[in-house]
């Protein structure tokens, strides 16, 4: 295989795809090497868990978008591709225009339906009788881009959004790892098959 791709991951929170993304790069077929965590939250539980895995974690705490912005493109040099994991904030579209084809995010719906904030709760108080999750590109719009993978999960009649949730987070833990695989080979220009 080439030279693995240098990655970062960007979180506001609990980190667990997060944690999914830094447990398949322990592979060394992984054709990501992440390399740093940042969170726009210092208190965000996963920069601990990154931590204990060994990967630099840094906060840039949130005070505007573009004091955010300018620290984390310092800190972000050299990077490759990035992930982001439960990011909640809405980056600018000049940001993104920086990674184009190497900035992903996970989005717990079935894109294009329920883009934005709660889509679980939405999906639910909707009637919907499944949801599911997506990997999508990043572009100036709020979970717009292009999706790479999506799996549908079953909405149960005695669903919470708690339950739902819970059922969604086990697919977006497969299927992240999965999509930035794929992702980052044909950046690279290796065959997936
Ligand atoms: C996930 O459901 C993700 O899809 C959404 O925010 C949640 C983050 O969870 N964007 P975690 O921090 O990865 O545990």
């Amino acid at each position: 295989m080439s030279a693995r791709l240098p990655g970062a991951i960007l979180i506001s929170g609990r980190g667990s795809n997060m944690a999914a993304l830094l447990a398949a790069a322990r592979d060394p077929a992984f054709p990501v090497d992440f390399r740093l965590v940042l969170s726009d939250r210092p208190e965000a539980a996963g920069l601990t868990t990154a931590r204990q895995a060994g990967v630099e974690a840094r906060a840039i705490e949130w005070t505007g978008r573009a004091a955010f912005e300018a620290e984390a493109m310092t800190a972000l040099e050299g990077m490759s591709i990035l992930c982001l994991a439960g990011f909640m904030r809405v980056l600018s579209p000049g940001f993104v225009a920086r990674w184009p084809g190497r900035l992903l995010n996970i989005h717990p719906s079935l894109l294009p339906a329920w883009r934005g904030l709660e889509p679980q709760r939405r999906a639910l108080e909707a009637g919907e009788k499944q949801a599911g999750a997506s990997v999508h590109h990043v572009t100036a719009g709020v979970d717009e881009g292009p999706v790479i993978a999506q799996q549908a999960v079953p909405v149960l009649p005695d669903d919470t959004v708690e339950s739902l949730s819970t059922r969604i987070l086990a697919v977006e833990h497969e299927i992240y790892p999965r999509a930035v695989d794929r992702a980052a080979r044909a950046l690279i220009g290796e065959s997936t098959t």
